[in-house]
């Protein structure tokens, strides 16, 4: 059904407006965090999205105020994002796990994931750290900022609990790993939600075969170069402006030509790639 040629109406703006003014899809997060028994409990949240990209790594989550997992990360700071894939019948123990007012061991006894410690030395489960799930594609772990929040008046005075995370490790199953660092040529079958409808149902959706499309060729442009360039080593970080000065190099080539230049980098104990260190390595390699 196509709605190309309707009107626009004016949709009356409500709490939760996302939900119930408009559609808003997306995936959602099964966040762990752990009671104060110290048992595991899961929460599913679709609020939940990266914040902070660059240099910083962190994670914002919306929550009802008193939910498990925001009393359980206000007390021990600590959560993990988990992600899982798509699977018709896990997908209903997601549902049961977002219907409020649960204790954890309420939920942990029809819960159908499988709860492990984290890989992580030191983030073995305690009464702070909570266990991971077992079936997920990739965990963030995470600690709350409760520095920032406070800082900062539209986190600290909302009438949402928003949960600002930082992301301490991120975890990828070995295979999605892989995938990635090979240029990615396949993805998680990610499950969607499209939240809470008509007072009586929850809307979840089955993803459809992902596809790739090239990256437009428009021209060498120095925020492409700094993105490449500043996604392919964790100590090394590349300015724009020494990007302008790479806009030269053909696509085909880019990483390679970015690799080496990192490799000198290091040799020299350098980990700011700067306009400056660009031309001194033009002007030896024209010599
Ligand atoms: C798929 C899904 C997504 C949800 N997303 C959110 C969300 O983003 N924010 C929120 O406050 N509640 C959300 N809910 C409802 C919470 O899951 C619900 O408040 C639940 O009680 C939270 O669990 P917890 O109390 O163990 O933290 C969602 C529910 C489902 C099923």
């Amino acid at each position: 059904m196509s709605s190309d040629s309707d009107a626009f109406v004016v949709s009356p703006m409500r709490d939760n407006w996302y939900q119930a003014s408009s559609y808003y899809s997306s995936s959602f997060a099964l966040i762990t965090t752990v009671n104060e028994d110290g048992l595991t409990s899961i929460g599913p949240y679709q609020l939940s999205f990266p914040f902070e990209v660059i240099q910083r790594r962190s994670w914002m989550v919306v929550s009802r105020p008193g939910s498990n997992t925001h009393t359980n990360v206000s007390r021990t700071k600590k959560c993990a994002l988990n992600f899982v894939e798509y699977n018709k019948d896990q997908i209903e123990t997601v549902l049961k796990f977002g219907y409020p007012g649960q204790e954890p061991a309420e939920k942990m006894a029809y819960n159908t994931f499988d709860l492990i410690d984290s890989p992580t030395a030191g983030r073995e489960s305690n009464d702070i750290f909570p266990k991971i799930i077992k079936e997920a594609y990739q965990v963030y772990e995470c600690t709350l900022d409760v520095d920032r929040i406070n800082e900062n008046p539209i986190l600290r005075d909302s009438v949402s609990a928003h949960l600002l995370l930082n992301i301490d490790n991120i975890l990828l199953k070995e295979r999605w790993y892989k995938n990635l660092e090979g240029g990615g040529t396949t993805m998680p079958e990610v499950p969607l939600t499209y939240g809470f409808r008509g007072a009586s149902k929850f809307w979840f959706g089955e993803r459809a075969e992902p596809y790739a499309l090239p990256i437009p060729d428009l021209g060498p442009q120095h925020e492409v170069v700094h993105y490449e360039a500043n996604r392919l080593d964790d100590e090394v970080r590349f300015t724009e402006d020494a990007c302008k000065q790479l806009t030269g190099i053909p696509k085909a080539f880019l990483t390679q030509a970015l690799q080496s230049i990192i490799g000198v980098a290091k040799q020299q104990g350098v980990s700011t790639i700067d306009l400056e260190f660009v031309q001194k390595l033009n002007a030896e390699r024209s010599d």
